[in-house]
């Protein structure tokens, strides 16, 4: 076992894991089960791009999250779950109920003719059945794909014509806050145009009215009523897909990036251990979505493979107050709290009594992930909610790394206010120059590599190698490149930076901002349009979008109202952009380039100094730009 309990022992796997990765990872994969035995641990590399891990292997995801346990801790909670209604009460799911729903549930996906290699699709709230669907899709070795339930069904149609998915599984609606969203309405309009669907199970949670259309769509409960509690699981292949998720770029349309099935597996399993440090008795919180890579890694497989108990929370940190978060931790004595810091931002925003209510003694750990944490953010989530006693976890990663790659190990390692600061063992990060230099003063700053492969790292962009190839191993040939920018210290800590590509995090969530422009763009009166990140106090960064209109508007409210539902439509609500500002040009380079610094300073409201328009296409916008700023 790997697991490590001092700084020594970190150091001493450092060492080992950069020794020889072989036999690191090759014993950490043997705490997990395998029908059969690898061949190699892993093979491949960063210049032909053809990475395994466990080849030769056969396992199975969810043989490894549930039968694993079954003898041991059948008995023990896996899943604790807390409706959006504050009066029901949680819902525990042991280890042996679990396995049976998830095996009734892949029952269901198989008397529908589901098969290996086919893609199901899930767009739900966060209910139980989510994390028994995705599960059971592993069982019988289906590829899942979460769509997270606030995209526009523009967005789900995208993703499922682009995996050709052919289920798709629904709610009636899903609560939030005093609001239902009307998921399966999304579904009816999305899936005017994917043909590859051919079946829509719908999970009954709001009760709210919905039409099923004939010989497609069935209720989840009427499906169950046919379906057995016993099915073994299919042998996978290490290197069979496990799922599919997409994700937003600086160009093009979102990446589905496809992770496979052993290494992820053991990349989830040893993360989870390892930072969180969880005890058998412990109740692990993730508050991120499933839709997300974080529900997909740190909310389901890595508590499950490790026999913990993790709680799933439906609804909003603010329903019916800003104390929600605080009340379910006191309530179910959890343990470990991992949230984003746009929430811890949110609620910080809020009055302190709405804290100071509850005792939040059953804390050990806190975590943080998504997109960087502000000093201010971590004192205040480190003193009034971990009450200056319990370590905070910055963990950095993304949804092509699978799992934590750069983080304190809790009561292992140092934390220091927002620094992601250590590499896990068997992790090599490094920075480069613009040239694609590595830096090799530990005192620097550039953009963020990892050498050479884990086994978490996604495989490919679903369809697309060339893509894969391009973008993560384009810029800085036979490195992947993070996208990230960071610093590091004379000790040898990261602080990520953020993005240094056309990518923004609004509330954690990864937009390119080509999409949003593309979005704003179908509009009659927009011919273009640029969106920067702005420097927003809750969110993060806000969207910041100048659009081009070449006559004068004569309701300017009416066409960014307009402008705002495009993009609703278009990719949903979370791209919503918060300032918009109608402009006659773009600052363009004589090639024709969008001088995107020149509005991002207007964004961080600096306009100081520019630096050089001079050889602008048309200096003269800057001026107009800067008059009609919004910061
Ligand atoms: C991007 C990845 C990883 C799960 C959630 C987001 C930013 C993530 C941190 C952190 C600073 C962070 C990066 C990264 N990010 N965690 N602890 N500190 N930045 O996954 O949607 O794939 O986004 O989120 O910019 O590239 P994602």
């Amino acid at each position: 076992m790997k697991t490590i309990h001092n700084f020594d022992e970190y150091l001493r796997q450092v060492e080992e894991a950069k020794a020889n990765p072989t036999q690191y990872w090759g014993e950490v994969a043997r705490d997990l089960e395998w029908f059969k035995p690898w061949d190699q641990v892993s093979s491949g590399n960063f210049s032909e791009l053809n990475i395994k891990w466990f080849e030769g292997a056969t396992t199975n995801m969810s043989t490894n999250c549930l039968d694993r346990h079954l003898k041991t801790r059948g008995h023990q909670t896996a899943l604790i779950y807390v409706a959006n209604d504050p009066k029901q009460a949680p819902l525990k799911i042991n280890y042996l109920e679990l396995h049976q729903k998830v095996c009734r549930m892949a029952s269901v996906f198989t008397n529908l003719g589901i098969k290996k290699g086919d893609v199901i699709c899930f767009y739900m709230g966060m209910v139980p059945e989510l994390m028994i669907g995705i599960l059971a899709a592993t069982r019988i070795g289906a590829i899942h794909s979460v769509v997270f339930g606030g995209f526009s069904a523009q967005s789900l149609a995208g993703r499922i014509q682009d995996c050709e998915a052919k289920l798709l599984v629904t709610n009636d609606g899903g609560h939030r806050g005093d609001k239902i969203i009307p998921l399966k309405q999304v579904c009816d309009e999305a899936l005017k145009e994917c043909p590859s669907i051919k079946t829509v199970i719908v999970h009954r949670r709001t009760k709210n009215n919905i039409s099923m259309t004939e010989d497609r769509d069935f209720w989840l409960h009427d499906l169950e009523t046919t379906a057995t509690t016993v099915l073994p699981a299919t042998p996978m292949k290490s290197e069979d897909p496990l799922f599919i998720l997409y994700t937003s770029g600086s160009t093009g349309r979102p990446k589905g990036l496809m992770h496979t099935t052993g290494g992820y597996m053991v990349y989830a399993y040893h993360t989870f251990r390892n930072v969180f440090q969880m005890k058998a008795e412990d109740i692990f919180w993730c508050t991120a979505d499933i839709g997300w890579v974080t529900g997909h890694t740190y909310l389901t497989y890595g508590p499950l493979l490790n026999g913990n108990t993790t709680v799933m929370y439906e609804g909003l940190p603010v329903y019916p107050d800003a104390g929600r978060f605080w009340n379910i931790i006191d309530q179910l004595k959890v343990t470990h709290f991992y949230t984003a810091p746009t929430a811890i931002r949110a609620l910080q925003a809020m009055d302190l009594s709405f804290v100071s209510k509850y005792k939040l003694d059953s804390l050990k750990v806190l975590g943080s992930v998504g997109e960087p944490i502000n000093e201010e953010a971590w004192e205040w989530y480190h003193r009034n909610i971990g009450k200056g006693r319990c370590p905070i976890v910055d963990t950095w990663w993304q949804t092509e790394t699978g799992g934590i790659m750069i983080s304190p190990l809790a009561h292992v390692t140092e934390c220091i206010p927002a620094h992601a600061t250590y590499p896990l063992p068997g992790i090599s990060p490094i920075l480069v120059d613009s040239s694609g230099k590595e830096i090799t003063e530990i005192e620097a700053e550039g953009n963020l590599c990892i050498k050479s492969p884990w086994p978490g790292i996604a495989r490919t962009v679903w369809g697309d190698h060339e893509r894969y190839r391009h973008t993560y191993f384009g810029s800085y040939p036979g490195m992947y490149f993070t996208g990230d920018g960071a610093r590091r210290d004379s000790r040898g800590n990261y602080r990520i930076t953020g993005r240094v590509d056309d990518v923004i995090n609004v509330s954690g969530h990864r937009l390119g901002t080509a999409e949003i422009e593309d979005a704003i763009n179908t509009h009659p009166d927009i011919v273009e349009s640029a969106v920067v990140g702005y420097p927003h106090k809750i969110k993060g960064q806000g969207i910041y979008a100048f659009c081009i209109c070449p006559h004068a508007l004569e309701s300017p409210e009416q066409v960014r109202q307009e402008l705002i539902a495009a993009v609703n439509k278009v990719i949903g609500p979370i791209a919503k952009p918060d300032l918009i500002q109608f402009v006659t040009g773009l600052p363009k380079t004589r090639s024709g380039k969008i001088m995107r610094r020149i509005l991002r300073k207007v964004g961080e409201g600096d306009v100081s100094n520019l630096g050089d328009t001079s050889t602008l296409l048309n200096p003269e916008v800057v001026d107009e730009i800067v008059k009609g700023k919004l910061r």
